[in-house]
């Protein structure tokens, strides 16, 4: 059942977090301790129902998932060869999933189903079909969509150059990649997220990597690991830009993950004006992780350019940054991001819509939005589209509107970040 939840505006943000474990590695640790050699262990597992989607494919595929009291995720690995699953594979909501798992399963022995909720349904797989198909699997889809199904056979390396910039891509080739005799690079127009590089190498195997590829000579075997995930960067991205918008805050965010395929929106924060200081950097199996530190100008914050290579290393904080430009002094500009039309949901519509439905000026492209500083918001009636980003943005938004904003199918949240609204009351003054 869809909830709602009210937001009340806040005077200030103020005190210490730790986010749960980032999403994005957790997929990958998960995945790859699922298929590998042996028991690995996660401490700070990401406890959104995403990774949880992961973690019960990989258990319909032979793996064994449990949960110690003390929190930590133990995973015993099928040892490179998947059990053939007697039911489709229920990705949730989650696309990391379904991309990742396809190359996964497309060198493996059987016929598997995927399939995914209403959202995950409308979104491309043409994108992994291709270059699959490219190596010889056997893959359909359903008008370009999930339900997607593979017939397991052998693949051959390829060398592919991917037309749009998808770590979910790159990771599911490389992950094709592992099981099949000879080379396959993945070339990528601008660097996305190299989790994936790293975990695979954590997990024992060798990649190799330039500026603009990676390469990975299959086959090779992985073996179990101990890890700690690290904090989740996206996650506190809510946090951190609640932050920025009051002169006088303060928020120390521990044990964060600072990847710095992931760290840009440090960068704009820092270039809007807010003090970032970054303690106790540390590498976890080659994840930088630190602690930040965030105080907001006194003056406000100033504008932002969002375009090229930055829009799509900021992919997933866009939304949060847009919803805070009206706060600025000037305004916050994204293009290049028409990758954000067909996430959980299309972000840039529902960014405009949500926006003016708070009384702010916003004006749409097909590639992003123009949101002028220097507005007043009202609260107002968030349809969230069941999109976690688009719920966790606008409870943002809402902080610093006037009067109270009902976000609609709050629950989403729960999808990548459950603790959510109990953090934020946590450090919102009110
Ligand atoms: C992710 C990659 C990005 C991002 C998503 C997580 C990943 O998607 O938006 O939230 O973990 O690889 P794309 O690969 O579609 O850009």
């Amino acid at each position: 059942m869809p909830t709602e939840r009210i937001i009340r505006p806040a005077k200030n943000i103020y005190g210490s977090l730790r986010m749960p474990g980032d999403k994005s590695i957790s997929h990958r640790y998960g995945m790859l301790g699922a298929f590998a050699e042996g028991t690995s262990l996660f401490a700070n597992f990401s406890t959104g129902a995403d990774c949880a989607s992961t973690l019960s494919c990989m258990e319909a595929l032979g793996a064994k998932v449990s949960k110690r009291d003390n929190g930590e995720v133990e995973v015993k690995g099928v040892g490179g060869r998947v059990k053939p699953a007697n039911k489709p594979l229920d990705c949730g909501n989650s696309g990391s999933t379904m991309r990742m798992i396809s190359g996964l399963l497309a060198p493996q022995q059987g016929r598997f189903t995927l399939v995914g909720d209403e959202s995950l349904s409308r979104r491309p797989m043409e994108r992994i079909r291709k270059p699959l198909v490219a190596m010889g699997a056997r893959l359909t889809l359903t008008d370009g969509h999930a339900p997607l199904t593979i017939e397991g056979c052998e693949l051959r390396a390829i060398d592919y150059t991917t037309p749009v910039s998808s770590a979910q891509v790159k990771s599911c080739i490389m992950l094709a990649g592992l099981q099949t005799v000879g080379l396959t690079t993945v070339r990528e127009p601008v660097r996305t997220r190299d989790h994936s590089e790293l975990a695979m190498r954590a997990f024992g195997a060798s990649v190799e990597r330039t500026l603009g590829s990676v390469s990975i000579r299959g086959p090779q075997q992985l073996h179990a690991i101990k890890a700690i995930v690290p904090g989740d960067i996206s996650s506190a991205a809510f946090f951190l830009c609640a932050a920025a918008l009051y002169p006088g805050s303060s928020l120390v965010v521990g044990e964060l993950g600072l990847n710095p395929t992931r760290a840009t929106l440090l960068d704009v924060l820092t270039s809007l004006g807010a003090r970032i200081s970054v303690l106790n950097l540390e590498e976890k199996h080659a994840e930088l992780v630190g602690t930040v530190q965030i105080t907001a100008p006194a003056k406000g914050l100033g504008t932002a350019e969002i375009s090229g290579k930055l829009a799509s290393q900021l992919i997933d904080e866009l939304p949060v940054l847009a919803a805070i430009g009206p706060f600025t002094r000037s305004g916050i500009r994204i293009r290049d991001a028409k990758e954000l039309r067909v996430k959980e949901s299309d972000r840039i519509a529902l960014v405009a819509k949500n926006l003016r439905a708070m009384g702010a000026e916003v004006t749409e492209f097909e590639d992003g939005l123009d949101v002028p500083g220097g507005q007043k918001l009202h609260g107002a009636t968030i349809d969230s589209g069941g999109d976690h980003r688009i719920v966790m943005a606008f409870s943002i938004a809402a902080l610093r509107a006037g009067g109270e904003t009902l976000i609609q199918g709050a629950d989403s949240a729960a999808i990548s970040f459950p603790e959510f609204f109990s953090l934020l009351d946590l450090v919102a003054e009110r």
